[in-house]
């Protein structure tokens, strides 16, 4: 059993602990030949579908590296997938839709998910990681509405985003009922790991930086706060995330975030001072210079844990996931070096 007392949920809490905690986006992936040697050749949805096996992908990163939480092995397409809307997640290019969501027809392709009937398989690694993670919480995860918009928007993985923020401009009234739709599947699907057992979620708006301030405001805010202020019924830690979103940390934690990812563009100190002292910060070694060689990574790292300067509510990350041609060792030794070096005020 999880103890409320893992340093990584006091972190998540802003409450006094021993020691730095510290995961990686994308722990469990590629870069790890024990997954490549495990994962088969079939496409993820397939890998996911398997509890024993989604299980073991999620256990190898924290066996390994001795992380401070797990993240469940699934992926944000995961519920839209579930309920038929036709995504497929293409090895090295991401979600792509066969027939993208283009005009109000396409809404009824967005059934709301019933989480124990479409994805009984990821309830089941559920409740197999807490099983078996001892004292280690698990993060639940969703894709935010925006982000898993741009995927069914566009129909694969986008640079500019247009037809998206067209739609966005030129039919508001059909993207509110389209991101409302996507806000009730993340949070039936959050909601669904939470009462298996998840310790804390994490709610990805990766490609939310493509927006300013005040179309985030207007288009995507309203959708996340009913997905994050939702699951806060629950009582368990909130974390939200997004690439490029320096412009937007206080606006995506206003929407109803404990603890704000913070990817590799902002200063760690920086983004403290500007999230203020209720707010925990996630992040924010860059994952290239952990593609550089131990002396950079461990020098990098130093740098993150000395802008975080011992405020309670930092837990050590990327600024954005493991790359695949990661050295797994090289995480090894920042693992070591944060728990080593890592200090709590
Ligand atoms: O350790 C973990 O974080 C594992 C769980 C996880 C995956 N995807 C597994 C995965 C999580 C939390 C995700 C979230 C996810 N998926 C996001 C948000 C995080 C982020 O990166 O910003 C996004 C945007 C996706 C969509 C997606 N799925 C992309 C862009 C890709 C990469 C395509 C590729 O092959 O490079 C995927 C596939 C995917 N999801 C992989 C993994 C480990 C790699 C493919 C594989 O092993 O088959």
């Amino acid at each position: 059993m999880v103890s409320p007392d893992a340093p990584f949920l006091r972190a998540c809490r802003g409450e006094p602990h021993d020691r730095v905690p510290v995961w990686f986006m994308r722990q469990a992936g590629r870069s790890l030949p024990e997954y490549r040697a495990i994962r088969g050749s079939g496409s993820i949805s397939e890998a996911i579908r398997q509890p024993d096996l989604a299980t073991e992908i999620t256990l190898q990163p924290v066996r390994r590296y001795g992380t401070d939480a797990a993240i469940l092995y699934s992926d944000i397409v995961t519920p839209i997938e579930a309920i038929g809307f036709g995504v497929q997640v293409a090895p090295g290019i991401g979600p792509v839709v066969e027939q993208p969501f283009r005009s109000a027809a396409d809404l009824d392709r967005i059934r709301p998910l019933d989480p124990e009937a479409d994805t009984p398989y990821v309830l089941e690694t559920v409740r197999n990681l807490v099983r078996d993670l001892g004292e280690v919480p698990l993060i639940g995860f969703a894709g935010a509405p925006f982000t898993v918009a741009s995927y069914l928007v566009e129909g694969r993985p986008s640079r500019t985003y247009e037809h998206t923020k067209a739609l966005m401009y030129t039919d508001p009234e059909l993207w509110f009922a389209l991101l409302d739709r996507l806000a009730d599947l993340a949070l039936a699907s959050l909601e669904s790991q939470v009462a298996n057992g998840a310790s804390a979620v994490q709610l990805f708006d990766s490609w939310a930086g493509a927006l300013s301030p005040s179309d985030y405001v207007r288009y995507v805010q309203p959708a996340s706060r009913k997905v994050l202020e939702g699951i806060g019924a629950t009582g368990v830690p909130r974390i939200h995330f997004g690439v490029n979103t320096g412009e937007l940390l206080t606006l995506m934690r206003d929407a109803g975030a404990d603890v704000m990812g913070v990817d590799w563009r902002v200063d760690l100190d920086d983004a403290r001072r500007r999230l203020g002292d209720g707010t925990g910060v996630q992040g924010n070694l860059d994952p290239v210079a952990v593609l550089s060689g131990t002396e950079v990574a461990l020098d990098r790292a130093r740098d993150v844990l000395g802008r975080a300067d011992g405020y309670r509510g930092h837990i050590f990350n990327l600024g954005h996931g493991v790359l695949p041609d990661t050295d797994p060792e090289v995480l090894e030794q920042v693992v070591e070096l944060v728990h080593a070096e890592g200090v709590v005020a």
